[in-house]
């Protein structure tokens, strides 16, 4: 597992060298996400992932419950690259995800975790899925969750 994560991670970073667009993608949705309330994270979201205007990135998104707003302080930009993981997901395809899988996010060295795999309690890093395919289109899937993910404590595999 760990080992394929690793592979992952390391053709992620070959392909943002290669190819400067996507990272500039990544880059101008982590900045705008950085600067939004949790409210208008999966509007900015669509509007700068944007295969119009620039290269789109495949990928799901996790969105917190508005109320949690103000979360992540000086660590805001972090939070919201770990919101984002590298690989579209439906809620049909979480659910195919092992209860202890892992999914890539765009915060370098850090992954979410699947804690419980089952329908109708669906979490990732502790946190319940409220709101399963928020919006969905062929390259992104945008997931509402109850609280911010903490890529503090689950983030990384050697710390738990
Ligand atoms: C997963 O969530 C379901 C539904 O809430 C619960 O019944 C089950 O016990 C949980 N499984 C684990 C391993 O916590
Ligand atoms: C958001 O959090 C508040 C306060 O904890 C809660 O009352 C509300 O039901 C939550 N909404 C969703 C969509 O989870």
């Amino acid at each position: 597992m760990s080992c394929r994560l690793l592979i992952l991670i390391s053709a992620v970073a070959v392909f943002a060298v290669v190819s400067g667009t996507v990272e500039e993608t990544a880059r101008d949705i982590i900045d705008a996400l950085t600067h939004a309330p949790f409210e208008e994270w999966s509007g900015v979201f669509i509007a700068t992932n944007d295969r119009i205007r620039i290269k789109v990135i495949r990928s799901t998104f996790f969105v917190p419950n508005s109320s949690a707003n103000g979360y992540g302080g000086n660590d805001r930009q972090k939070v919201a690259a770990y919101h984002i993981v590298s690989e579209r997901l439906e809620f049909a395809d979480l659910l195919s995800k092992a209860s202890q899988s892992r999914l890539p996010t765009l915060l370098t060295g850090s992954s979410i975790l699947v804690t419980n795999n089952s329908g109708s309690g669906f979490t990732v890093d502790g946190v319940l899925i409220t709101e399963p395919d928020m919006f969905v289109d062929s390259f992104m899937a945008i997931h509402g969750i109850a609280v911010p993910l903490d890529f503090k404590t689950y983030g990384s595999e050697r710390r738990l």
